[in-house]
């Protein structure tokens, strides 16, 4: 095993955004190349030469998920998995110019194409990326037009063999792609980490490979400067003299820089540095990168778990898919940012891309909020579990995009840790693979970035299982198995142990089934036996008491995180609803039910769970709503923290004061209804800390409107508008699936409604959407630089709703 004791690592990776580039002056270029596409869905024609008639074809900009534009269908061949949207063949085009320079190279890069792209500049064949979460890069320069007029680039994204994973992935180009322009004298992919960081003095490495693709000798002189959170240099170093690069070589120089008192980085304290690389010929800047940088240094012990910058810290952590809900996988960062904001708020501090590569976008987001991210490669290796899934790939590509991946993203001081499988195949079948395969992949790793242990996600658990024994994994991971957290010191004595998949509980937002909360559900009974209980509407109650098989309640797992000692931490199966695996039910269920926020990013209640145990926020959530009928008794539940107690009062009569046991993480009581108003009130000796009522809700009244930011930044930027039906007391009327009839007015679009139901077949650019349970979404895009965008929604029989989003402030998306 390598010494995890010993990781100590500093990440810096490729700031290679636009922004960069202003800051610089040439001769390095990268420029956004996301719009002015043409788009057509077409399997049965060829459109790779540049001669076209485009009048058939739509004009967009990428990232782009044509998916998610189509119906839901339970005749899709994507199945219950890819959430019954459909695939196909897309084929994407863009003309474009460019100031030509014969002594520069250009190349055009791809943050990932689901899947199975092609590629061909001015009808010449660049080449074929079957995974489609994997960011590649083609040389253009040979295929460019010489006198730089008329290059049409094609891009052809095959999603037609299906299903190809277990879960929505969206089709095309869905994430960003930028058009780079560098000397041929330049630096390639560097490296930046340290073997040394405390809070006196951080040391950085960098090993950055200069490529000389010139046809002569050349000899430079590099100079590195860090810059500090404040913008000011606070180390530089520079090479002794010149250095000689070879014709058609790369030489890999290497600097060690000292950071005394450094700010580190930390998920609370997110601080980045700045790191400028720079080539230089007699005094003349030849090629400059600059790259942002975290200080920090971690371990895993098998005793105490996860130590950062030498504080002993639970990583408590989400699983997330890349969709964003009803704007499938085309990357966003304004609905990126609304995700990681809400769990941030929730006290999460890390997440896991399960199952598949992220784009730097996503990366560049978790450095800068501040998240820890176990970034995850693969679903399946060599065995399949789908038809089409990446096994068929595997053998000619499982190198490539592993290395890939590694070398994109191990600068990133949001990085910690490679998982390089998900519940293999492998666990069980071909016990040979089982071992092999691990091996192979860690080679890779190391080969690469030697800073950050390994783990692997495995749901079987007995030491029969050769993946899980492999001796060159780092760290052992769990998927669920909740009781046998206790005993993994017993089987890996020196190993440490993070949960890398736990809960997968069961809820509609919203919707309670007046069972007594405490008996819990197992839906579906076991994994292998079809479901065919359920509810009528197949909603799934969200009183925490419905879980599957193979998961627990949430409660069970966070408390078992939290106070077992050797968890690292644990990530929920998941922070939000993601498209496909409705379990347990099918058809018209399309979307899961797994989520802490749904689809819309609308907290359930386990939300403020959560918040109460990991968050110092004053939290005190009262489930469920007051809406009921005579006869009923209502249990009533309360997450709270900062107290001691709990007291619960409907129409002014106490229910009695109650507090959170040991192991149990709510506190409970049942009330026999009658309509006003429920109150609790939690308090810490004799100071009240916090009170909250739920009322009964009247005759819907009055809709609400309101929009989660208050400005949109400029052109494409995003808007979220909240719709709650109330009543004339401002009460949610929590039971109401009303139509809501959305229009958009002035500077901006309607690109999507939703609502959070999983069972909801209506396609996403509709403009009517029923309320579930009082509440849906609408998402505005601003197709102007200033000016504003003006939503209305109506119910019938209630006045219609206006609100007004200003464009063109700028607003600080960053954090
Ligand atoms: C896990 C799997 C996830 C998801 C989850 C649902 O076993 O790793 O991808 O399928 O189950 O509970």
């Amino acid at each position: 095993m390598r010494l995890i004791a010993n990781y100590r690592t500093v990440g810096l990776f490729l700031f290679l955004s636009i922004l960069t580039f202003e800051l610089f002056s040439q001769p390095r270029t990268e420029t956004n190349f996301n719009d002015d596409w043409y788009f057509i869905l077409d399997s049965t024609s060829n459109y790779s030469s540049n001669k076209v008639d485009y009048s058939k074809w739509r004009k967009l900009n990428i990232p782009h998920d044509w998916s998610i534009e189509g119906s839901f269908d339970r005749a899709n061949p994507s199945g219950s998995g890819g959430g019954y949207l459909p695939g196909g063949v897309g084929w994407y085009k863009k003309s474009f110019d460019l100031d030509y320079d014969s002594t520069k190279l250009v190349s055009i890069s791809f943050g990932g194409v689901y899947e199975r792209s092609e590629v061909w500049i001015n009808g010449h064949y660049l080449g074929l990326r079957p995974n489609g979460f994997i960011r590649f890069s083609y040389d253009l320069t040979k295929f460019l037009n010489k006198d730089g007029k008329g290059n049409v680039l094609t891009v052809k994204a095959d999603n037609s063999l299906q299903p190809n994973t277990r879960f929505y992935t969206g089709s095309g180009i869905n994430r960003p792609v930028s058009l780079i322009q560098v000397e041929k004298l330049r630096i390639g992919d560097l490296f930046i980490f340290s073997d040394q960081v405390d809070k006196e003095l951080a040391t950085i490495q960098l090993q950055i490979p200069v490529v000389n693709s010139t046809d002569s000798i050349q000899s430079v002189q590099v100079i590195t400067e860090v810059i500090n959170p404040q913008g000011i240099v606070v180390s530089d170093c520079k090479t002794a003299g010149e250095v000689v690069i070879n014709l058609n070589s790369t030489r890999l120089l290497t600097f060690s820089v000292n950071i005394p008192n450094p700010e580190l980085w930390s998920p609370e304290k997110p601080n980045l540095y700045r790191v400028k690389n720079t080539i230089l010929i007699g005094g003349e800047e030849i090629d400059a990168v600059e790259t942002v940088t975290g200080l920090r240094y971690f371990r895993f012990d098998a005793k105490s778990g996860f130590w950062l910058n030498d504080e002993n810290m639970k990583i408590r952590g989400v699983c997330m898919h890349s969709d964003q809900g009803a704007l499938g996988t085309a990357f966003s960062k304004e609905a990126t940012l609304r995700q990681l904001n809400m769990l941030k708020a929730m006290g999460v501090n890390a997440i896991r891309n399960s199952h598949n590569p992220v784009g730097r976008e996503f990366l560049d987001l978790c450095d800068s909020i501040g998240f820890i991210v176990v970034n995850e490669t693969f679903d399946v290796w060599k065995n399949k579990k789908n038809r089409y899934d990446y096994h068929m790939y595997w053998d000619q590509w499982f190198e490539r995009d592993l290395a890939a991946q590694i070398v994109n993203d191990r600068n990133h001081p949001s990085v910690i840790m490679w998982c390089l499988g998900n519940e293999v195949q492998e666990q069980w079948h071909n016990m040979d693979l089982g071992k092999s395969i691990p091996k192979h992949l860690v080679k890779i790793v190391d080969s690469l970035d030697g800073t950050r242990p390994t783990t692997i996600a495995n749901n079987e658990i007995s030491m029969k299982n050769p993946v899980l024994m492999t001796e060159v994994i780092d760290i052992i991971g769990y998927n669920y198995n909740h009781e046998k957290w206790e005993n993994v010191p017993e089987n890996h004595p020196d190993k440490p142990f993070i949960v890398t998949e736990s809960v997968s509980a069961l809820e509609t937002r919203g919707q309670y089934d007046l069972l007594p909360a405490d008996s819990i559900r197992q839906w579906p009974e076991r994994w292998d036996i079809k479901f065919t209980g359920g509810n009528a509407d197949q909603s799934i109650s969200a009183y925490d008491h419905v879980r599957t098989p193979w998961g627990s309640t949430h409660e069970r797992s966070l408390y078992l995180s939290e106070t077992i000692p050797w968890v690292s931490g644990m990530f929920v199966w998941t922070g939000f609803d993601y498209l496909g695996e409705p379990t347990p039910y099918t058809w018209p269920s399309r979307s899961s039910y797994f989520g802490i926020i749904d689809l819309a990013g609308f907290p359930k209640d386990v939300y403020y769970l959560y918040q109460s145990e990991w968050t110092d926020t004053p939290v005190l959530h009262l489930l469920p709503h007051w809406n009921w009928s005579k006869g009923d008794t209502v249990d009533v539940v309360a997450y709270y923290n900062n107290a001691d107690k709990v007291e619960l009062f409907l129409n002014g009569q106490s229910y009695g004061v109650r507090s959170k046991s040991d192991s149990s993480l709510h506190t409970r009581w049942l009330v026999p209804y009658e309509p006003g108003e429920i109150k609790a009130v939690s308090s810490r000796g004799e100071t009240i800390v916090k009170e909250t009522s739920v009322r009964t809700a009247g005759k819907a009244h009055i809709l609400h409107l309101f929009s989660e930011q208050s400005s949109i930044s400029g052109k494409e930027g995003l808007a979220f508008i909240q719709v709650k039906l109330c009543d004339a007391e401002g009460n949610l009327v929590p039971t109401t699936m009303d139509m809501v009839e959305f229009h958009v007015e002035g500077d901006g679009e309607l690109v999507a409604t939703d609502n959070g139901s999983p069972v909801d077949v209506r396609g996403f650019s509709s403009s009517t959407r029923n309320l579930l349970n009082g509440k849906a979404l609408a998402i505005v895009r601003s197709n102007a630089s200033r000016g504003s965008v003006r939503v209305y929604a109506r119910v019938k029989g209630i006045a219609e709703a206006k609100t007004e989003i200003v464009i063109g402030t700028n607003i600080n998306t960053s954090n």
